[in-house]
């Protein structure tokens, strides 16, 4: 009797190993994929389009490169009833409560003169991703729009980010104006992608 126990037991034992490896092995390696693979199975990012000079074209396709692997599509891609909306690549929409700097949402970066980037000079662009700092003196919070890890970018690298924002399809998509005072984490649609920041600081 004993001996079967034993032997049931050593059996348990070995399926358990067995099927821990398997899902090991099976579970998509997510952290494993490349950034570009990735993003392609969510929908994929629009390849640079119309730009005819080949260095221009270069510097862009690097813009993307880093746009791409810093997931700036990650909080600036509007959102869908079923997640990032494709069609919406880089337009904005992503709301965020925090107890600093208020309840902000994710800007269009699209080149759209009234509700994106279109009106805003290179400059403008480069000094949010470089100090944090909007062109009416308002800071973004770092930790919604993470502009900490962009201020030692190289201003080669900022110049291809904002060349390749700039040869984006246009895309209409207003933004609500941000809200001072406290993150308020219930604005309506958005409470699924709200979180509050900065716990515990006023
Ligand atoms: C964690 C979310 C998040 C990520 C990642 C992110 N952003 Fe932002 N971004 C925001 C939010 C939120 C705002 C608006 C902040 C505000 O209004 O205070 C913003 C604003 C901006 C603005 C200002 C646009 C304007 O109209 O003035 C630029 C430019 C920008 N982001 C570029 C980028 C780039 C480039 C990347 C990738 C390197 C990036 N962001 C990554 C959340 C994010």
């Amino acid at each position: 009797m004993k001996r079967i126990l034993k032997w049931a037991l050593a059996i348990v034992v070995v399926l358990a190993a067995v099927g821990f490896v398997a899902f090991l092995y099976f579970i998509p390696p997510l952290t494993q994929m490349a950034p570009e693979e990735f993003i392609q199975e969510a929908g994929g990012v629009p390849p640079v389009s119309g730009i005819s000079d080949p260095a221009q074209r270069a510097i862009a396709e690097r813009g993307r490169y880093l746009v791409l692997t810093a997931d700036c599509g990650g909080c600036h891609t509007t959102q869908g009833p079923k997640g990032p909306e494709p069609a919406y690549y880089l337009a904005g929409g992503m709301t965020f409560a925090t107890n600093t700097h208020g309840t902000v949402v994710s800007r269009n970066l699209t080149p759209d003169p009234d509700t994106g980037t279109g009106s805003k000079s290179a400059d403008d662009l480069k000094r949010v991703l470089r100090s944090g700092v909007f062109p009416d003196g308002r800071g973004a919070p770092p930790l919604a729009m993470p502009w900490p890890g962009t201020s030692n970018w190289s201003d080669e690298d900022l110049h291809a980010v904002v060349t390749y924002l700039r040869s984006l399809q246009p895309i209409h998509h207003a933004i609500p104006a941000p809200k001072a005072g406290r993150g308020d984490a219930s604005v309506p649609g958005a409470a699924e992608v709200a979180y509050s920041l900065d716990a515990g600081k006023k």
